[in-house]
């Protein structure tokens, strides 16, 4: 009895204070005033905050009926039902989800600045130096495209044409503005308590804010959510820290980053390098190993054959860089990259004038006093594990978004468990975040939308005599009569044959590849099967229609380029 009811105080995030009578000297004297006060022979015997409420029944009661919440509240140790370190798109949604449940909560939201001294304003990486600046300048990339295809369809100008980089900048920056406003305006309707402040444990239940000048403060919360989001690495090479930038300081950047070295071969790098190039901008993506590591590895060959063949992207691969030097200063200046191959002593040095590294991102998650409290991290990257309710190994400490081990790095998958888990914390619901067949996109040139597995990983979950894979290339109508090359857009389902040929891949690499993408993720959703894609009437003329005809298996080995003039 004992047990479970220190269960449920743990569950509540509430401390108990444990007086077991038989370890005591005088436990039958205390047994016997215990009866006398409260009327009551047995144990265990629970009081809140000196209100005695009774034996385990009536204590789980009093919980059923809210009366066991109430004492905690009227006098509550705490300041706060809630703190959230991190104000990105998981920590803002669980918090507000929090407030509108009637809690009293708390957000820290501080953007330590970049080795270039680039900072910026609420809302975390998705809305400052992630998806929307990257996609608006995927956008104006794609509008040069646009720009190129009109005259195949008779517009007509005498201007020279060219991309103004500072005017994008300004446009973009001006709307991250405006949304940061937003979020801080939203907080503020919700009485969330807002401090721009770095957030770290001090000790059980208390966090210290440090602001910008230095001020400290401190606060305590029943229960915490631990939301710092990822930062992008460096290599640890002589000159990384002072010529390079990373995805943190492109998006504002003031000049034209010029002549660009990108290094990785991340989603993050290869978008980058992507839009650059779509910008008229002479850009070389280095790369150590694999390209697009985790996704499907046949899509990630096409597309990266794509930007080189069709977009006039350099690729140096099985290179990393070992100095960076700076040659001349400017906005931008001039660096010289020595790179040492991977497969042997060969060295090659370039000039360019920005070095970008995407090379991958650190959890936030180690200066942030959790060792005071002992909650558990993945020592090797920094990632926090947590039970399939988001709980860390310290009970009133939940943890969401990208410092998560093991679940996808996306904005809808933090918001997604940070409502959810707000929800559960203080709703009804007991509804878990659900992390399989989540849907993506990269925004490269050509785009990749994929949901489910990659062949790989089918292959290796499934084995491939239980996989009929079907694809197809297609020649969207809007690139035909622009001139724009055949046999590079690409469909391609996983099919489980063990399961009603049940679709567990989906992968598609052309234009609007994310607006097809999303609605077949909620058909994956619905355990869509290859029958119904073939009973699905497609809509002409589309790209998403080739879904609806696909034939040709890769075990039949049948030709899938397609003819056209
Ligand atoms: C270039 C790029 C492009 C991307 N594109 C996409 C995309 O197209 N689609 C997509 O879904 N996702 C994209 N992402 C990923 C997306 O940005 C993240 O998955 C998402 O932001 C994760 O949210 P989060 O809440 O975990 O953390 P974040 O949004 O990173 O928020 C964490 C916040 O906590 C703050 N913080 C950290 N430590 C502390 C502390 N101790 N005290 C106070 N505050 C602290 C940080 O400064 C930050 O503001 C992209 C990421 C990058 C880098
Ligand atoms: C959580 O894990 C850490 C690291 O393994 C450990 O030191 C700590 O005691 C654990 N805490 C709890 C409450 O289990």
């Amino acid at each position: 009895f004992l047990l479970q009811v220190k269960d449920l105080f743990s569950s509540l995030g509430v401390g108990c204070n444990v007086l077991e009578l038989d370890q005591v000297d005088d436990g039958a004297g205390v047994q016997e005033v215990l009866s006398e006060i409260t009327n009551q022979k047995t144990v265990p015997n629970i009081f809140v905050n000196k209100v005695h409420v009774g034996g385990c029944d009536r204590t789980f009661q009093a919980h059923q009926s809210g009366l066991l919440q109430k004492l905690l509240k009227e006098n509550s140790a705490y300041e706060y039902d809630l703190i959230v370190i991190g104000g990105g798109s998981g920590g803002l949604a669980c918090a507000k989800e929090a407030a509108i449940l009637g809690k009293k909560v708390m957000v820290l939201d501080f953007v330590v600045p970049s080795p270039q001294g680039t900072s910026w304003g609420l809302g975390g990486t998705c809305v400052n130096v992630g998806c929307i600046p990257k996609k608006l300048m995927h956008q104006a990339a794609l509008l040069g495209q646009a720009l190129h295809d009109s005259r195949k369809f008779g517009w007509e100008y005498n201007q020279q044409v060219k991309h103004n980089w500072e005017t994008m900048v300004d446009a973009i920056q001006n709307h991250i503005s405006s949304l940061n406003w937003g979020y801080r305006l939203s907080l503020r309707e919700k009485a969330v308590t807002y401090l721009n402040a770095y957030g770290e444990f001090v000790e059980h239940h208390k966090i210290k804010a440090t602001n910008r000048k230095g001020q400290e403060t401190c606060h305590t919360a029943a229960k915490f959510v631990i939301a710092t989001g990822e930062r992008p690495r460096y290599l640890g090479i002589q000159g990384d820290k002072e010529y390079c930038i990373t995805s943190d300081d492109l998006f504002s950047l003031r000049y034209c980053p010029g002549k660009t070295l990108v290094v990785g071969a991340s989603y993050v790098a290869l978008e980058c390098a992507g839009f650059l190039a779509g910008l008229g901008l002479d850009v070389t993506v280095m790369v150590r190993s694999i390209i697009l590591r985790g996704f499907d590895q046949e899509m990630a060959e096409k597309l990266s054959s794509y930007m080189e063949q069709q977009h006039g992207v350099k690729f140096l691969r099985k290179f990393v860089p070992v100095m960076v030097q700076q040659l001349e200063k400017g906005s931008p200046g001039k660096l010289k990259v020595v790179a040492k191959s991977t497969e042997g002593p060969e060295t090659i040095d370039g000039i360019y004038n920005t070095v970008l590294l995407a090379i991958g991102r650190d959890s936030c998650t180690r200066k942030i006093g959790l060792e005071k409290i002992g909650v558990k991290i993945n020592e090797k990257n920094g990632k926090i594990p947590v039970n399939d309710v988001e709980q860390t190994n310290v009970s009133y400490v939940y943890a969401i978004g990208d410092i998560l081990e093991g679940k996808p790095e996306l904005t809808p998958v933090a918001i997604q468990a940070g409502k959810l888990l707000a929800r559960r914390l203080f709703g009804t619901s007991s509804e878990k975040c659900d992390y399989i067949n989540v849907p993506t996109t990269v925004f490269t040139p050509l785009e990749y939308g994929c949901c489910g597995l990659s062949e790989e990983k089918a292959i290796e979950v499934y084995k491939k005599e239980n996989l009929e894979v079907f694809h197809s290339f297609f020649w969207p109508l809007e690139w035909t009569v622009a001139g724009r090359e055949n046999n590079v857009c690409y469909a391609k389902i996983i099919c489980n044959k063990l399961d009603h040929d049940r679709v567990i891949g989906f992968h598609v690499l052309g234009p609007n590849a994310g607006e097809i993408t999303q609605g077949f993720a909620v058909a994956m959703k619905c355990r869509l099967t290859k029958r119904q894609l073939d009973e699905t009437v497609g809509i002409h003329p589309t790209c998403g229609e080739v879904f609806t005809t696909l034939e040709i298996t890769k075990s039949l080995g049948l030709d899938i380029t397609q003819k056209g003039c």
